[in-house]
């Protein structure tokens, strides 16, 4: 049984929907060779959106070469450096040959012990050196320019998880010997997104970050509910099954139009449904995900402060005005000098997104939870 919905994966094909715009503009800062930083909340979509305007990029145009990489497990530059010069030639080398080669004429200096194998198909590089006892040069970070200029294409290169490179003991350092080396690339774009906002907001958004003013910031927005009330009833009806458009519209918007969220809510509401989907499986599928959510949230509460918590409870139902005393009083979070303390804690773990005066609790579903089974505890 192919089930129509999927979450917690990069979407593709008939499971990506709407998007056209922001593909349309991706698509066309990879032509133009404009530094891109995307930024969202997390699971909107950012890794999806970017597979799907390299694809329609390269059905486009062939003098484009695309280098893809996911920095999440890198913790020092020198694991950087590693991780870099090896997608880079793993992702311009179309064969193991070529790879081969490619090393030898772009790495081989800066990296003596290569070593290459070919476990079914799946070319893969071994920089065969211990880069603890022999540090990568930082002029590794050139190899993308040198590759375009020596083959006379483009070079796009995606970094997933861009924001770990905050975590990196000397992270200002190396944030500046990046930017140093990639400003002088003019036939280079660098796309750049990951999946913890503030961090991201902090590097491309910050006056004295070195990062600032990079290129494009393209801030992700939901889709919308009309492109998911389309979405669900075709991918209900190409099953054999049916949702009214109201309904479907009615389930996007229980979620916020919360990309992750909708298509797990749609999952579950499509095996619960014999035929046609009624409200009570709507509402008996958001009660199962909530259940499912539980023990996820108990323990996220848990990593919190007293006040958090109740922080956390106020923007949940509504409130607007923090300092009031009977706000402070209601929820007990102190005095009003601790209100800004309380949400930048809480805007750094990306719990909360403030936008001006309004706040907003980033996760729909914890904000669910937490009016309806939390603060009843
Ligand atoms: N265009 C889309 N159409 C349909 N579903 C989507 C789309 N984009 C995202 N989704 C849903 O959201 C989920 C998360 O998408 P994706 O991993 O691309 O987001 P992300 O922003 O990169 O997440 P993270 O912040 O965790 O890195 C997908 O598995 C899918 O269920
Ligand atoms: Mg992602």
């Amino acid at each position: 049984m192919n089930i129509p919905f999927a979450y917690g994966k990069i979407v593709e094909d008939a499971d990506f929907t709407d998007r056209t715009e922001e593909t349309a503009h991706l698509k066309g800062n990879f032509m133009s060779l404009t530094n891109t930083a995307i930024i969202s909340p997390r699971r909107w979509g950012k890794s999806s959106l970017v597979t799907k305007a390299i694809k329609a990029a390269k059905a486009e145009q062939k003098d484009i070469l695309f280098v893809r990489m996911n920095i999440f497990k890198c913790e020092t530059p020198q694991e950087f450096h590693s991780l870099f010069a090896k997608k880079t030639m793993e992702e311009i080398s179309s064969s193991a040959e070529s790879l081969l080669s490619n090393a030898k004429e772009f790495i081989a200096r800066l990296l003596p012990k290569l070593t290459i194998s070919d476990p079914l198909n799946q070319y893969e590089i071994g920089l065969g050196v211990d880069v603890k006892s022999n540090p990568i040069d930082e002029d590794i970070l050139d190899l993308p320019q040198q590759i375009a200029q020596k083959k006379k294409k483009k070079v796009v290169v995606c970094i997933d998880e861009f924001q770990q490179i905050g975590e990196f003991k000397d992270t200002l350092k190396f944030q500046k010997t990046l930017r140093t080396h990639w400003q002088n690339h003019p036939d280079v774009a660098y796309i750049l997104y990951g999946s913890k906002k503030h961090m991201m907001l902090h590097v491309f958004g910050e006056y004295n970050s070195p990062f600032y003013r990079f290129g494009d910031m393209m801030f992700l927005q939901k889709i919308a509910n009309e492109d998911w009330k389309k979405f669900i009833v075709e991918r209900f009806e190409n099953t054999g099954k049916s949702i009214t458009p109201d309904l479907a519209g009615y389930l996007a918007e229980q979620v916020e139009n919360h990309p992750y969220y909708v298509q797990q809510f749609a999952q579950y509401a499509w095996l619960r449904t014999p035929k046609t989907c009624t409200q009570s499986i709507v509402d008996e599928a958001l009660q199962s995900m909530l259940y499912s959510l539980n023990l996820q949230f108990v323990n996220l509460m848990d990593t919190l402060t007293e006040k958090q918590r109740s922080f956390l409870c106020a923007v949940s139902e509504g409130v607007k005005n923090f300092s009031s005393s009977d706000t402070l009083q209601h929820y007990q979070l102190g005095t009003s000098g601790n209100i800004r303390i309380l949400k930048d804690a809480l805007k750094k773990r990306d719990l909360i997104d403030v936008t001006g005066k309004d706040i907003q609790i980033q996760d729909p579903l914890l904000k669910r939870w937490i009016i309806q089974e939390y603060i009843k505890l």
